[in-house]
């Protein structure tokens, strides 16, 4: 069993504790486990960038607790890795036999918590010297690794860099270089599977599985055929949670409710529906709070502006502040609740082609429902549709409409996420499955 990180939410040392419990309870019953440990697994200390604070929770509160740092992960772990390895790492990472022939090397996120979430040069080194030591013994290598080594969508890669493996472009090298075909990461708590490919035409595939609270947590399960040096990947779906009161409820659906697309879908309605109750469901996503208070705000946004002799800002917080604009909200809420797909077609103009079957699938949809699809599909993978599907069209065509309508002014979406030049080429993959076809299983040659 492998388990590539953040193996409590953020340090806690009593979480850590009855993790390890369970996780002893695995080897009892005979498994072997491996697990590598990431940032929300210790609390930061001298020039770490990592801000978690190690927190009870309680029923109706949450207190300070006491927190793990860094340096001590490799021991509290020793048992579930590095004690059947042939080498360890300073940052905890290690190289065990799985099978005789089959190696995992498990890398350690040991940068600074934040900014660089990898190795550095003397990691690396260890790490080529571990994988050659295989390649002469003739093993197989598989590796594991917290961060994403190739992301989930290109957008990931421009947005949020920091979210990647610390060396990212290194290990893709590396892994190319040594041909080693598999490396198991977790970290974004979605399912995939990538495949990246170099200049030379050499691959890899980085697997992702999905957190097990996820709406559909998943587990994966790896089965390697030694006489053809194959590896088939498959998925379980947790569908039972044993011991937990789900509220008549399934699985799927009770984490769904708690998951934050199931909150939004049945938050939204309520902001025209039902204020209050809006505010009193949403307390625990919002800071309801602020809203109760909002004169307050309006109040100090006030003196600020007028401080800053800003007129009609002041104005603006002024006019806010009267009836109006919760009408406003709630009208424009409703509307939008209601749009309809073949007026999105509409908007979406030349940029979306229907048949007349498409016209008769679409018509009286309200496109809400399509959208929390999407959504719904993010964390799991498989995104809901195909380029044939008539919701697709209209969905791609007006994020071709968006990009047609910037480039009226002169400009592209690259004004507001750098290094990506188009909307339709964001959105796509949360579509449809522009990865390997099915973020689910694969079966993969590990060698030549
Ligand atoms: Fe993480």
């Amino acid at each position: 069993m492998l388990i590539t990180g953040d193996l409590v939410n953020n340090g806690e040392r009593i979480g850590h504790e009855g993790f390890k419990k369970l996780l002893g309870k695995l080897v009892d019953a005979g498994k072997k486990v491996y697990v590598t440990t990431a940032t929300h697994d210790y609390n930061g200390q001298g020039r770490d960038e990592n801000f978690f604070s190690a927190t009870y929770y309680g029923k109706h509160s949450t207190s300070k607790a006491e927190g793990v740092y860094k340096d001590e992960l490799l021991s509290l772990y020793y048992d579930f890795g590095p004690s059947a390895a042939s080498s360890v790492h300073d940052s905890g990472s290690y190289s065990v036999e799985l099978q005789p022939g089959y190696r995992l090397i498990a890398i350690n996120d040991n940068g600074n918590g934040r900014s660089h979430c990898g190795l550095f040069e003397d990691g690396f080194k260890w790490l080529e010297q571990e994988i050659i030591k295989a390649k002469n013994a003739g093993e197989t290598v598989l590796l594991a690794v917290h961060h994403p080594v190739v992301p989930p969508w290109e957008v990931y890669e421009k947005v949020v860099e920091f979210e990647m493996f610390g060396g990212y472009r290194q290990l893709r090298e590396l892994m190319c270089k040594y041909d080693i075909k598999l490396i198991f990461t977790g970290h974004t708590h979605i399912h995939g599977i990538k495949k990246y490919e170099n200049a030379e035409g050499k691959s890899f595939y980085d697997i992702t599985t999905t957190a097990l609270v996820a709406a559909r947590g998943k587990m994966r399960k790896v089965v390697i055929d030694k006489d053809n040096n194959t590896c088939d990947i498959t998925s379980i779906e947790i569908d039972k949670i044993k011991g937990a009161d789900l509220k008549g409820k399934s699985a799927y659906e009770y984490r769904y409710s708690l998951n934050f697309v199931g909150l939004l879908e049945s938050l939204l309605p309520l902001v025209y529906k039902d204020w209050d109750k809006f505010l009193e469901r949403a307390r625990s996503v919002l800071p309801v709070d602020k809203f109760y208070k909002h004169k307050k705000i309006i109040v100090w946004l006030t003196k600020i502006f007028t401080k800053l002799k800003l007129p009609s800002l002041v104005k603006f917080v002024e006019k806010f502040n009267s009836s109006k604009p919760r009408k406003i909200i709630k009208f424009a809420f409703k509307r939008l609740m209601r749009i309809k797909m073949l007026t999105l077609a509409r908007f979406a103009g030349k940029y979306c082609v229907l048949t007349k079957e498409d016209k008769k699938a679409l018509r009286g949809q309200v496109a809400i429902e399509p959208l929390f699809d999407v959504l719904e599909h993010i964390i799991p993978g498989n995104p809901p549709f195909t380029q044939d599907d008539p919701v697709y069209k209209v969905f791609y065509g007006v994020c071709l409409r968006a990009d047609a309508l910037l480039r009226l002014v002169g400009k592209d979406v690259s004004f507001i996420i750098k290094g990506m030049h188009s909307v339709a080429e964001i959105a796509d993959p949360f579509l449809r499955n522009t990865r390997t076809g099915n973020d689910d299983e694969i079966h993969i040659k590990l060698g030549e």
